[in-house]
């Protein structure tokens, strides 16, 4: 089989890594002072400056015949045609169809894939309207004044990160609650204020078969029986979201209550779908629609744009560059925006649920680094715990940095001081200062030498450590479409250049298992004698204790 590492352009990178781990962008900024308009791209609702990373014009060109090598841009006709790409799965990857992205008359296995999704944005309009204006009564007749999402994964990261993202723009007709963990402290927390008469649940699972989410959703239905005294009530209260009605309407949903899922829609891709219900019932149908807009421009830049002005093959080719050549493993999500809070978190599932894997697509071991541990948090809030890391440690981390031009909120002096971080700190992390200049500032402050002697060394910052920068005019629903959809593309971008299937997650499975056989023993108060020592220990000593 051919190995990426077989390809000209990879072997040319390989050498030119030699060459740029030797460079300080420093150098760089000074031999080109255009640095700026070269690296950057200029979309509608933002930019995209990518000039402190370690490259120069010769790598992005480097960069760009890799990506011909690999076929990127026949591998993304594929996926917008509704080709099978998601090869161990035997599945279409068509989550742009969700948002009108679209070929017309696309159908798989004669599913005709566009009048299934408008029928299922009709569906969610009349649905959201009916909640939202107080039409859709429980069982007591009073009107619904708070949803409750009950999902896991892709069936809820996404919808409560948009939900949360998008506060600003709520008028606040529903409240709106997410509860993902099976621990059932979340539940608990959640259901304890709230009057059974006037919540609705969402059970959102593709599968119908999450554990957690049955768990927790058997638990919201005991809960709302057991104050109505009417199972009855359930119809009025549960809605799902699903592509398994079987296991759906057992548990207790009526049909017509279940809005459907489909197969070529990956659950990290889904919040587009019906999975979005709660965005569209918290802001309205209509921005909804404007999240879905966003993206939809963004599918149209990334198939239209040749690739050297398409800025997710430009960051899908960055975080390759940096991580596979020049070796860092871990990359920083920062927002500088409060109302992306979640970011980093969401863009963890959809970055490593889809590349962090170590087979190729033809089952061979990948004897190449891959994609980085993804994390992150608010810049400003990581400037006071882990920035002494980016800046100072060993380990590059290589972070991209997103911010606003306008606040969604403004209060007065803020935005500046927030904004004037989010500069300051890409400037710093690749600049840096050395030792010379250390010890004169110092000098200047009239320190002693032997104080400057003493704190010097530890006051140089190598500099060098790569940051991309995404500046929006202000996040909208359109805005955070736009943003979602330009990572979705890096991703898919990013697993064609390693050769991974970036659509399958069976790397959840084995856990997802023999979770189930120990919550038999932990149940039947047995424990299996084939589990290694520690495992059985561990399970015998919580057996024990909680017999006390
Ligand atoms: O964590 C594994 C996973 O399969 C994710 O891919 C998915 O988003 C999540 O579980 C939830 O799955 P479901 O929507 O089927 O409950």
């Amino acid at each position: 089989m051919n190995s990426r590492t077989d390809l000209t352009s990879w072997k040319n990178l390989v050498e030119h890594a030699k060459i740029m781990k030797n460079q300080h962008m420093n150098d760089l900024f000074t031999k080109d002072s255009n640095r700026f308009n070269e690296f950057s791209i200029k979309l509608n609702p933002f930019v995209l400056d990518y000039s402190k990373n370690i490259i120069t014009e010769e790598t992005m060109y480097l960069l760009m015949q890799l990506a011909k090598d690999c076929d990127v841009e026949q591998w993304r006709e594929k996926m917008f045609d509704g080709v099978s790409i998601n090869k161990t799965e035997e599945r279409a990857v068509l989550h742009t169809a969700l948002r009108g992205s679209v070929k017309k008359n696309t159908n798989i296995f004669d599913e005709n894939i566009t009048s299934n999704v408008e029928q299922s944005l009709s569906k969610m309009k009349k649905f959201s309207d009916k909640v939202r204006k107080g039409e859709w009564l429980g069982y007591s007749g009073k009107r619904i004044t708070d949803v409750v999402n009950i999902g896991v994964g892709g069936s809820n990261l996404g919808p409560q990160m948009v939900t949360e993202a998008l506060k600003g723009y709520s008028d606040n007709s529903v409240n709106t609650h997410y509860v993902s963990n099976v621990d059932g402290t979340q539940i608990a927390n959640i259901l304890k204020p709230l009057n059974p008469e006037q919540v609705l649940f969402i059970v959102s699972s593709k599968t119908f078969t999450t554990t957690e989410t049955i768990t927790n959703a058997q638990t919201a239905m005991k809960w709302l029986v057991s104050s109505s005294f009417d199972s009855n009530a359930v119809e009025k209260h549960f809605i799902a979201v699903s592509s398994n009605k079987v296991n759906a309407i057992e548990f207790g949903i009526l049909e017509e209550n279940i809005f459907d899922m489909w197969d070529w829609v990956g659950g990290r891709f889904s919040l587009w779908s019906a999975i979005g219900l709660p965005i569209a019932i918290d802001l309205g149908f209509e921005k909804f629609t404007e999240l879905l807009a966003g993206a939809h421009e963004i599918d149209n830049h990334f198939y239209t744009a040749p690739l050297k002005e398409n800025a997710p093959i430009i960051l899908a080719l960055l975080s390759v560059w940096n991580c596979t050549f020049l070796g860092a493993q871990s990359q920083a999500i920062l927002p500088y925006d409060q109302n992306l809070h979640m970011f980093s978190a969401y863009m963890q599932q959809a970055e490593m649920e889809s590349n962090g894997k170590s087979v190729s697509w033809d089952g061979e071991q990948i004897d190449y680094p891959t994609v980085p541990t993804i994390w992150g948090e608010l810049g400003i809030n990581g400037q006071h715990a882990f920035y002494q890391y980016l800046h100072q440690s060993n380990n590059v981390v290589p972070a991209d940095f997103i911010g606003s031009i306008e606040s969604v909120t403004p209060v007065a002096g803020h935005h500046e001081t927030l904004m004037a971080n989010f500069f300051a700190q890409t400037q710093a992390l690749m600049k840096g200062v050395n030792e010379e200049q250390v010890r004169e500032d110092l000098k200047a402050k009239g320190r002693t030498q032997e104080y400057i002697n003493k704190v010097a060394p530890h006051k140089v910052h190598r500099g060098n450590r790569p940051t991309n920068s995404i500046l929006m005019k202000q996040l909208s629903p359109k805005t955070l479409g736009s943003l979602i959809a330009l990572y979705e593309h890096k991703i898919f971008v990013q697993g064609i250049i390693l050769k991974i299937c970036s659509f399958d997650q069976w790397g959840v499975e084995l856990g997802k298992g023999l979770a189930n056989k120990i919550q038999l023993e932990l149940q039947n108060n047995t424990v299996n004698k084939n589990h290694d020592s520690s495992t059985q220990g561990l399970i015998e000593y919580y057996r024990d204790e909680r017999q006390h």
